[in-house]
């Protein structure tokens, strides 16, 4: 069974970041400072068996209850502990038990560490294709995340929809994976190193968008992409000519979006003062909001900003009353070309082997 088969991986054959076949573990983007201080915080042996592909740590979480599906050690959801303050939770789920003994053990250290009178995280043995069969609250989580997990999952409509459930309105899913630049054939999935390094279980790009407004996230945007590298000649051999990128995805559960960019004349100010965001406050790579300036959106791009917790941050320009038709400029980003941001390193010869567990 593909899920004993990656248990296998995650629980025995891999010891450490370093044991990946394809030198996988690729997370390059440098994060604000509050973020990097909270990932230093971590225990430096959870840190050890980080198999990340991305920072899944978006802006201001102060209070908020977060949910990390496929926790595995614990990295992400040590340093959203930190983040979230004493009042906030983070509750981490994964289905391998040695991932999860290695969470557990590490749950008072960094209660201490933080200050706290006890943890605020918890860890939860189980499948993320069965999530209602945990104690889960449907829409008690503000934040849920994922780091190059949900790849390696056999039922990935089943996922999203999951979490769409377990989101509060307004709550976001803010996740990183691995996709594909078409579907992969069988015969790679059926191969167990492929698949464990987060390489042939990766969603086609357009299925990916397709999944995710199917399960109710009708306007899927992207934090951060790069296309990645595949330099190990034998599995480049075998990977020919499918391209894959790592891509950070911000979905956000609203009700009443449209299934596209509509323009109803509206604008918003960015006050300044978001987290680690002080002076340009980052939604997605099409929006990087000036503070003090005048930026005209989309009535979805203004749900975003308004009806989520960063509404203290915007003032809103006029009413909405009016449709002016589509709004312009909206185009599909080409996660597989080169990035935009700056932030990301676009040269392969800094790049990872494979994929990015
Ligand atoms: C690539 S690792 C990433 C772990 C962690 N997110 C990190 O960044 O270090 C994948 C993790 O997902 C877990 N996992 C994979 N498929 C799963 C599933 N269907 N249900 C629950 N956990 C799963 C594995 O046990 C493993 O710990």
């Amino acid at each position: 069974m593909k899920q004993d088969q990656v248990k296998d991986y995650y629980g025995q054959t891999l010891q450490g970041s370093s044991d990946l076949k394809t030198d996988a573990c690729c997370t390059e983007a440098a994060p604000p400072l509050h973020i990097r201080k909270a990932l230093g915080a971590v225990h430096d042996d959870v840190s050890a068996r980080y198999y990340g592909c991305g920072i899944v740590i978006p802006s201001e979480l102060d209070g908020l209850k977060v949910l990390d599906l496929g926790s595995g050690a614990g990295r992400d959801v040590f340093a959203l502990a930190k983040l979230v303050g004493p009042n906030g939770s983070v509750t981490g789920v994964d289905m391998t038990a040695e991932q999860l003994e290695i969470a557990r053990s590490h749950e008072q250290w960094h209660a201490e560490q933080f200050g706290y009178d006890k943890p605020n995280t918890r860890f939860l043995e189980g499948y993320l294709e069965k999530l209602e069969e945990l104690d889960l609250e449907p829409e008690s989580f503000d934040l849920i995340i994922s780091n190059c997990v949900i790849n390696l999952c056999t039922d990935k409509p089943a996922v999203f929809k999951a979490a769409h459930k377990l989101l509060k309105p307004g709550g976001e899913l803010y996740f990183s994976d691995v996709y594909a630049d078409r579907r992969v054939p069988q015969e790679l999935i059926n191969d167990p190193i492929l698949y464990g390094e987060c390489l042939s279980g990766a969603l086609y790009w357009n299925d990916f968008q397709s999944m995710a407004k199917q399960a109710g996230f009708i306007d899927p945007r992207i934090a951060e992409h790069r296309p990645l590298a595949i330099l190990h000649p034998q599995i480049q051999e075998m990977l020919n000519p499918i391209k894959f990128a790592s891509v950070t995805a911000r979905l956000i559960k609203l009700e009443g979006l449209d299934t596209s960019c509509e323009d109803y004349g509206q604008a918003v100010i960015y006050k300044g003062g978001a987290q680690g965001m002080e002076r340009i406050f980052d939604l997605d790579v099409e929006h990087q909001i000036e503070a003090g300036r005048v930026f005209p959106v989309c009535r979805n791009t203004l749900k975003m900003l308004t009806d989520t917790r960063f509404a203290k941050f915007f003032d809103v320009i006029g009413k909405g009353e009016t449709h002016f038709g589509p709004f312009p400029g909206c185009a599909a980003v080409d996660v597989f070309g080169p990035t935009a941001s700056e932030k990301i390193p676009t040269s392969s010869a800094s790049a990872p082997v494979g994929g990015c567990c």
